[in-house]
């Protein structure tokens, strides 16, 4: 019933020693709580529970969280707890600059930090755009409070012109229309009043979307709550329901290190497969798995996804979006669709096991979730590959690429970073043609820096017109979860730090191999020796600040991008009260 199987008293609570013991400091912290209105029955022996909120005026995946965080608030005063709202960095995917990645561990950081610093008992973590989920949970699972994620919800379907628009998938498809001339500038801001038409965040299987499903799969939230669109009733219903359980929760001490386990990653990747997820996916899981001990590498993700197939029938490797998704029975009916391959074991933040989670979980809308045996991409929907470009690995999405793609070899064609590429791509005299193999390099986690969503380099203009729409792609950066197309990604080790990445040259011939999970330049091995005698790092981006830090803390995409300092060690003490 419980993390270890007591029940907490009062005096166990975390919140007791600011509240609960004689003396000068308590009586500050009695005082000052008294000052915001408080009685003492409001708050002394209960379960003090941080609801930490990445709510801001310039997050619109989280514009209802003003709302939604009294909805939680609700249920944990129902349930006999005292919430406390603690606003954290909002990380709007789409205003943050250079990349929300920059500031990922910053905000896992915060999360982490904000939880000790306090009185905290137990934390509820509303987010959902993408980088917030993985933040909010390596924060939590570092300080390992009892927890609970609270996913945003998707936004409603998009519309425009009798066509069903989804997040990032259609803007990136529209905007090479538009390049192409075959839509208008006028037809382009209608797609702008139609793709985003409610709060919550992106309703296409993007980052966001799998990162909250992979949450609850690793059983961080309750049954269900990934999938209930941000719009609908049920989501403060769920909302309620978290803060009631967040509280008894508190009681049971039931923390993330009684839930995250190898098995519930292993279940966490399963369900990303499953869904046709996002590569950021796999960056994010390896970063949470090492904060919570267990020691993922990008090997286990192509293991999994050659045993899983594609089920979820979601863009950008499907047809349908999440408001689809939610009706055909939502993320408890994946699941119980991949049964077979899953822990059922494992336990999750409802006190039972994912098995007993999802028991009587039913598909309504097969042709949204498919059965196993009917898949949507028959397997390895993310494949990782090695070889002399990417010696630590990279990833590709075969599953949203041509299928022409998967094994092809052609001349390089090198940019050195993204504002030379911007500015030379749509050249009508660039030197290109449907076989050339497009490659960016320096947009890696140091690189760039904070490795930004630039992977999906654009088509050149001259081939776009000429009907091209997909050709193989190699960088160093990520590309969004919403992007399609042949892209490599993720390549390691980076350019920026000596990867071999750095000495590819215009002209060579690049070979990628998915079913062989192979990717290679044809230069002879003293040529490029010689190219790294000449190789000279690029200068750092940042002297000073959070920036500095970064870069010499930083890992690489295999390892996760977490800070070396924040992987999980020794415990770091509970601070003094004096
Ligand atoms: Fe927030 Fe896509 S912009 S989830």
């Amino acid at each position: 019933m419980s993390g270890q199987g007591t029940r907490r008293r009062p005096e166990d609570l975390r919140s007791h020693r600011w509240f609960g013991v004689e003396g000068l400091r308590t009586f500050g912290h009695q005082s000052r709580i008294k000052q915001m209105g408080y009685a003492r029955d409001d708050y002394m022996g209960k379960p003090l529970v941080a609801v930490v909120n990445t709510w801001s005026d310039i997050n619109p995946c989280h514009y209802h969280f003003k709302q939604r965080v009294e909805e939680v608030k609700r249920g944990i005063w129902q349930a006999g707890g005292f919430p406390v709202e603690l606003p954290a960095m909002s990380l709007a995917e789409n205003f943050v600059k250079p990349t929300t990645m920059l500031y990922r561990n910053f905000l896992a950081m915060e999360v982490e930090e904000l939880l000790r610093s306090h009185p905290v008992d137990a934390a509820v973590l509303m987010g959902g755009c993408d980088k917030t989920t993985p933040a909010l949970l390596m924060g939590a699972i570092s300080m390992d409070l009892p927890a609970i994620f609270l996913p945003a919800g998707p936004m409603l379907r998009g519309n425009w012109a009798g066509e069903v628009l989804g997040s990032g998938s259609d803007a990136w498809k529209y905007w090479d229309e538009l390049r192409a001339g075959t839509i208008s500038e006028a037809d382009w801001h209608d797609i702008e009043d139609g793709i985003a038409r409610s709060f919550g965040h992106c309703m296409t299987m993007g980052t966001a979307a799998t990162m909250t499903a992979v949450a609850e799969a690793m059983g961080m939230t309750l049954s269900g709550a990934s999938s209930i669109p941000a719009a609908d009733s049920n989501h403060p219903r769920m909302a309620t329901a978290v803060g009631r359980r967040i509280v008894e929760m508190a009681w049971e001490d039931l923390r993330p290190s009684h839930i995250l386990t190898a098995a519930s990653f292993d279940n966490a990747i399963r369900c990303l497969m499953a869904l046709g997820g996002s590569t950021n996916a796999i960056i994010h899981v390896i970063a949470m798995a090492r904060r919570a001990g267990v020691d993922l590498d990008l090997d286990r993700f192509d293991t999994i996804a050659r045993q899983v197939p594609v089920v979820a029938n979601l863009r950008p490797a499907g047809e349908y979006l999440m408001e689809d998704f939610y009706y055909a029975g939502g993320l408890r009916a994946l699941l119980a669709e991949i049964a077979d391959g899953l822990d059922l074991d494992c336990r999750t933040v409802s006190g039972a096991t994912l098995g007993g989670d999802i028991d009587g979980a039913r598909t309504f809308k097969p042709e949204v979730i498919r059965a196993t045996d009917d898949p949507i991409y028959g397997e390895g929907s993310l494949a990782v590959l090695r070889g002399n470009l990417a010696p630590d690995g990279c990833v590709m999405k075969p599953a949203a690429a041509e299928a022409r793609l998967h094994r092809h070899a052609g001349p390089a064609l090198v940019f050195d970073d993204y504002a030379t590429l911007k500015a030379n791509i749509d050249r009508d005299d660039l030197e290109v043609t449907p076989d050339t193999v497009l490659v960016l390099r320096n947009a890696g986690p140091q690189g760039a820096p904070g490795m930004p969503e630039w992977g999906m380099l654009p088509i050149p203009k001259k081939l776009l017109r000429a009907g091209v729409r997909d050709m193989l792609r190699v960088s160093d950066s990520r590309m969004s979860g919403t992007s399609y197309g042949a892209c490599v990604l993720h390549v390691a080790p980076e350019a920026a730090i000596g990867g071999p990445l750095a000495l590819v040259r215009t002209g060579d011939v690049i070979r990628v191999d998915v079913a062989a999970r192979s990717l290679d330049m044809e230069v002879a091995a003293d040529e490029l020796a010689r190219r790294r005698q000449a190789w000279r790092a690029p200068p750092p981006p940042y002297g000073r600040g959070y920036g500095a830090m970064f870069a010499r803390h930083i890992q690489q995409a295999n390892d996760g991008c977490d800070f070396d300092f924040l992987l999980a060690g020794d415990a770091t003490p509970e601070p003094a009260i004096f």
